[in-house]
C-alpha cells in the first residue's frame, strides 16, 4: 500500500519541475531526487543537493518505451523485449544516449540510464509533467538510499524544494541495472528482478562478469557506497557472540535474522526477516534507524549466498565499504 496524494500536491510538484526546482518522489526502489532532464541548470542542482562528483550519471525516468527514443540511439532489440517484461519496474537500463543529451545527465560517458518507474505517483508525475525526469536517489552521495519522506527531509532539508510523500517505498533497494551499450548485457547494478528471469528473456548472454569489474563510473565500481556514517562490519553468526564480546567499540546495534542471545544494555539488537523481500525493504529504514550517533559501529550478520539474496550481499559489502 502507499499513501495516496492530493492532485494539488502533484500539480505543485510540476510546476516546481518546470520551473527548474528540485521534487523528491516515490518510486517503487527508493526515493527520488527529481529535476526536469532536459534543464542543464535544474540538473546542476541535484548535483550540488547530493553532493555527488560531476562524472556521476544519473538516471533519466520516463512515462513509456515509447520515450526510450528521445533519449537514446541505436537501441538494441533487446531493450525492448526487457522493456515488455520488466517496466514499469526496478529496472534501469544503460544504452547509447542521443546526441542532444547534456553531458551533466550523462557524466560524460557515451551512455545513458533510463528506468520506467512503477509506482503510481512516480507515474503520475511524469504523466502530468510530460518529459523525462533525472532523479538519483533521494540522499547525500555515498550514503543510504532513502525509503520513506521523512528520511529525504532529514537528509537533504531545503535543498530540495517539495517532497511527495508516498509512505513506505515497497521494495527498499535500488533498482536492477542492466548494461546494454556494449555487445554483451551486463549486470551493472543487482536489484530486485531475478538473474535468471532476465537471462531469459536475453536468450542466455548476460555476461558473467562480476559487477565490481564493470565500467569505472558504474555504481558497483565505488568501494564504499550505500553506506551508513557509523562503521558497518559483516560478521557471521557463529562469530558474533566472541565479537561482541572482545569488541571495545561499544555500544553496538546488531541487525541479525538470527536468535537474540543476550540482554546487554551496549548491544541494541534488530531482529531482521528471513525473506529477502521483506530484508530489503526494512534495510535501510533499519540502518537508519541505528545511524543517529548513538552506536560506535552496526553489526550485521551474514545473509544467505543465494541469488534471491544478491542484491542484499551487494548494498551490505558496499555499505561495510572494504
Ligand atoms: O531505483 C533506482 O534506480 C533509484 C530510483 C530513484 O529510480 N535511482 C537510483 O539512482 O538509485 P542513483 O543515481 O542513486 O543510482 C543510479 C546509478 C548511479 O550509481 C550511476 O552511476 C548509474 O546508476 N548510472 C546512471 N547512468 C549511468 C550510465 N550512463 N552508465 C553507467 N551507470 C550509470
Ligand atoms: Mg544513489
Amino acid at each position: 500500500m502507499y499513501t495516496e496524494i492530493s492532485s494539488l500536491d502533484l500539480q505543485k510538484a510540476v510546476e516546481l519541475l518546470r520551473n527548474g526546482k528540485l521534487v523528491a518522489f516515490p518510486t517503487e526502489t527508493v526515493y527520488g531526487l527529481g529535476a526536469d532532464a532536459m534543464n542543464v541548470n535544474a540538473v546542476k542542482k541535484i548535483f550540488t543537493a547530493k553532493k555527488r562528483p560531476a562524472d556521476h550519471p544519473v538516471i533519466v525516468h520516463i512515462e513509456n518505451a515509447e520515450q526510450l527514443s528521445n533519449w537514446a540511439c541505436n537501441i538494441p532489440s533487446s531493450a525492448f523485449a526487457l522493456a515488455k517484461k520488466f517496466w514499469p519496474g526496478p529496472m534501469t537500463l544503460i544504452l547509447e544516449r542521443a546526441p542532444h543529451v547534456s553531458d551533466i545527465i550523462t557524466g560524460g560517458q557515451p551512455t545513458i540510464g533510463l528506468r520506467i518507474p512503477q509506482h503510481p505517483i512516480a507515474q503520475n508525475l511524469l504523466h502530468l509533467f510530460g518529459s523525462g525526469i533525472a532523479a538519483p536517489s533521494a540522499n547525500s552521495f555515498g550514503r543510504l538510499s532513502p525509503t520513506l519522506a521523512k528520511h529525504v527531509a532529514e537528509e537533504l532539508g531545503t535543498a530540495v524544494n517539495f517532497i511527495l510523500d508516498g509512505g513506505a517505498c515497497t521494495l527498499g533497494i535500488e533498482s536492477t541495472i542492466i548494461d546494454l551499450s556494449s555487445e554483451t548485457p551486463r549486470i551493472l547494478r543487482p536489484g530486485s528482478l531475478a538473474l535468471t528471469e532476465i537471462n531469459s528473456v536475453l536468450g542466455g548472454c548476460l555476461s558473467s562478469q562480476p559487477t565490481s569489474s564493470s565500467a569505472p563510473r558504474a555504481p558497483g565500481a565505488l568501494p564504499s557506497h550505500y553506506a551508513p556514517k557509523t562503521p558497518l562490519r559483516i560478521i557471521a553468526p557463529a562469530k558474533l557472540k566472541k565479537f561482541l564480546a572482545d569488541s571495545d567499540q561499544k555500544p553496538i546495534a546488531v541487525l541479525t535474522q538470527n536468535e537474540i542471545f543476550s540482554e546487554n544494555n551496549n548491544i541494541r539488537w534488530i531482529l531482521m526477516p528471513k525473506d529477502p523481500i521483506q530484508y530489503a525493504h526494512d534495510l535501510y529504514a533499519k540502518l537508519r534507524s541505528v545511524d543517529d550517533g548513538s552506536y560506535s559501529m552496526i553489526v550485521v550478520t551474514t545473509v544467505p549466498q543465494n541469488e534471491e539474496w544478491t542484491a542484499i550481499l551487494d548494498r551490505l559489502t558496499k555499505a561495510q565499504g572494504r
